[in-house]
């Protein structure tokens, strides 16, 4: 773990690798230390550096306690923003992990004193600080920053006890990367749930495993079906973290597809490459748990974490069969590459028994939600306008963009199976997002729902401070929301 402090002392007490400062466009530069004043009049005037978004020059220091010196480029002040500041620190932040540096201080040098820009420049540089390497050979232990200090003239009422809920935030967003990297062969359902367990107990959040026969014994037949053509069996691990005092009570839905192969309709082989992702919402749900648990949230929480493989077999579930789910709808099979809806299906029925102020389910459900919003934006959906904008705003808070799709009524007959109560899929290409919303609306008895598609779940390359792989979304958008509930 990162040490974070806040100093309010000269840059000169900063004894560690490199002194990051963070720098808006035409500023004024006189409040910079006299050697580092110096150092950004080389930058702009000898070495071309225009302190644009993103863009970060490293010089050497004479005659400091650091050697090192990072000027970064936060773009102009009038379109200064926390999304803006947190991802070009968070560049600046994958670049001197790459050099290997160990101690960083961080100067204010915003041009402003609100809060929140402070925060955001301290979280762009946590965020990027994240280094996989438990496959690597070679690497025993992956590259990291042991220390953050934070420089501050301005005294910044406010920003010592936001830290635990900054750094516990992004410890689930490190620890949703991790599992989302894991592979297929080490995180299937019986190994995750366990891993789960530990970790959760570990958190003071209880934790209940029910495995195939539980599940057959309760009715979870569509999620059975989902698992029947995998030797690694379903699991669905209920969480549960109840503060003595609650003042609402939220249940997180989460699709645990371990790996996603499509089934009998199975994927081509470079569809199927990432698919060891489509456990994602699981991971959101468990991380988010053991957060607020450990941030003492006054929020009653209960995840469901639904937890199968989809495995062409011998045993798998086919197209036409028939799946009787628990709430007694019966679900025309069509496609066994549309296993997710089935899935959740159970979870959300089983979320609405419990009848809590609001459930929420996050899920890797379509490819058309990435085409409708690219791998830098989340599709949400709901039927409670209320629940659906705070989630937005929250995302817009932390820099998790989400983007709502309507539930077009009108496409609800092209769910409709001439056999059974619903089909799981629609014969047409078009609205694929919406038309699964749809599906798993029907299995929703509670009026403040959101459902919340992760296409941004997963980034294609390396940008600001998400590495490739897995971005590590959800647990700091939900928690921001769960502790403005
Ligand atoms: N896990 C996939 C969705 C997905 C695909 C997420 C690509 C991220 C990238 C899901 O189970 C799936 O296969 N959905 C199908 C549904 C279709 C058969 C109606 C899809 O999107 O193609
Ligand atoms: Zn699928
Ligand atoms: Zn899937």
């Amino acid at each position: 773990m990162t040490a974070i402090s806040i100093r309010k002392t000269s840059i000169d007490t900063f004894k560690g690798d490199c002194l990051v400062v963070p720098m808006v466009q035409n500023s004024s530069t006189n409040n910079l230390h006299p050697e580092i004043k110096k150092l950004s009049k080389i930058a702009f005037d000898k070495e071309g550096f225009k302190a644009e978004l993103k863009e970060s020059i490293l010089m050497m220091t004479s005659g400091l306690s650091f050697r090192w010196v990072m000027f970064v480029g936060v773009g102009d002040k009038k379109s200064l923003t926390s999304d803006r500041i947190r991802k070009s620190l968070g560049t600046a932040s994958r670049t001197l992990l790459k050099r290997n540096f160990k101690s960083l201080a961080l100067q204010h040098n915003l041009e402003s004193t609100e809060l929140s820009l402070a925060i955001a420049a301290l979280e762009g540089l946590m965020l990027g600080n994240y280094d996989f390497v438990l496959y690597k050979t070679k690497q025993k232990k992956g590259k990291s920053f042991e220390s953050i200090e934070y420089f501050s003239n301005h005294s910044l009422p406010g920003f010592e006890k936001a830290l635990k809920g900054i750094s516990v935030g992004i410890e689930a967003c490190h620890r949703v990367r991790d599992l989302g990297s894991m592979p297929p062969c080490d995180l299937y359902p019986e190994s995750y749930a366990r891993l789960v367990k530990n970790e959760a107990t570990k958190a003071g959040v209880k934790c209940e495993i029910w495995n195939p026969e539980y599940l057959k014994k309760h009715a979870f037949h569509s999620v059975l079906g989902v698992g029947q053509g995998s030797i690694k069996t379903p699991r669905v691990v209920k969480l549960e973290y109840k503060p003595k005092k609650w003042t609402k009570h939220v249940v997180l839905v989460g699709k645990g597809v371990c790996f996603d192969s499509g089934g009998l309709s199975l994927k081509d082989a470079s569809s199927m490459e990432t698919m060891k992702d489509d456990m994602i919402g699981s991971a959101i749900v468990f991380t988010t748990l053991v957060a607020a648990s450990r941030l003492k949230s006054d929020v009653w929480i209960t995840g469901l974490m639904g937890l199968v493989e989809n495995m062409p077999d011998g045993n798998s579930y086919k197209p036409g069969d028939v799946l009787r789910s628990r709430s007694g709808k019966t679900i025309e099979v069509l496609n066994t590459d549309a296993e997710g809806r089935l899935v959740l299906a159970d979870l959300l029925d089983y979320a609405s028994d419990l009848k809590p102020d609001h459930i929420i389910d996050m899920a890797t459900l379509t490819g058309a939600a990435l085409v409708a919003v690219g791998d830098g934006v989340n599709a949400i959906m709901g039927n409670d306008q209320k629940l659906v904008n705070a989630l937005i705003d929250s995302g817009s808070t932390c820099g998790e963009m989400i983007w709502q799709l309507p539930l077009v009524d009108d496409y609800r007959e092209l769910i409709a199976s001439p056999l059974a109560d619903v089909k799981n899929i629609t014969g047409t290409r078009w609205g694929g997002t919406i038309t699964a919303g749809l599906f798993l609306q029907e299995f929703v008895r509670h009026s403040s729902w959101a459902h919340i598609d992760l296409a941004g779940c997963w980034s294609s390359r390396e940008r600001d401070y998400r590495p490739y792989g897995p971005t590590g979304e959800g647990p700091r958008f939900l928690l921001d929301w769960l502790f403005n509930l």
